[in-house]
């Protein structure tokens, strides 16, 4: 004891601190399904920020089309819905990531989503969109 007199409290510490994590911050804002279906906030909020939420956040969004919250990915823009749970071959949002000409291309230009963001994308779908 007397050799690691900092031990005990480096411990006590941690525990409040992923104690104040776990009842607060990370459950309650976070939801985690027991079948370990992909979330929004987990897994699509970061894609969408990194190539979308530029031209399709809160302000003056494209296309009326909103990335930032998945009510509004669901909910679509002008041009009809975003997404419809549990279907990936219909919904804007599917469309525009995976068509590889026109005005409805996203991200707008010739760069497309990596492979693996699309899958991701398509499997969040598939698992009901939550
Ligand atoms: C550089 C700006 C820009 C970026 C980045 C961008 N978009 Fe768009 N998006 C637009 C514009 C402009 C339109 C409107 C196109 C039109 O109406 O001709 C649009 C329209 C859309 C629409 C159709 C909305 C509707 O109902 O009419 C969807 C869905 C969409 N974008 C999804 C995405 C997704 C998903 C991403 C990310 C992968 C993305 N966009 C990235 C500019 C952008």
């Amino acid at each position: 004891m007397t050799q690691h007199p900092t031990t005990l409290p480096a411990v006590v510490l941690l525990g409040a601190v992923l104690g104040i994590g776990a009842s607060g911050v990370v459950a309650d804002e976070i939801p985690v399904y027991d079948d370990g279906a992909l979330t929004y906030e987990l897994h699509i909020a970061p894609l969408m920020a990194r190539h979308c939420t530029s031209c399709h956040g809160w302000f003056f969004p494209k296309g009326g089309f909103r990335s930032d919250s998945r009510e509004r990915l669901i909910q679509g823009g002008r041009t009809g819905p975003g997404v419809v749970p549990g279907k990936p071959d219909q919904g804007w949002l599917m469309h525009t990531i995976t068509v590889t000409e026109g005005r409805y291309q996203m991200p707008p230009g010739t760069a497309s989503l990596p492979p693996e963001d699309i899958t991701m994308i398509r499997e969040w779908i598939l698992q009901g969109a939550r």
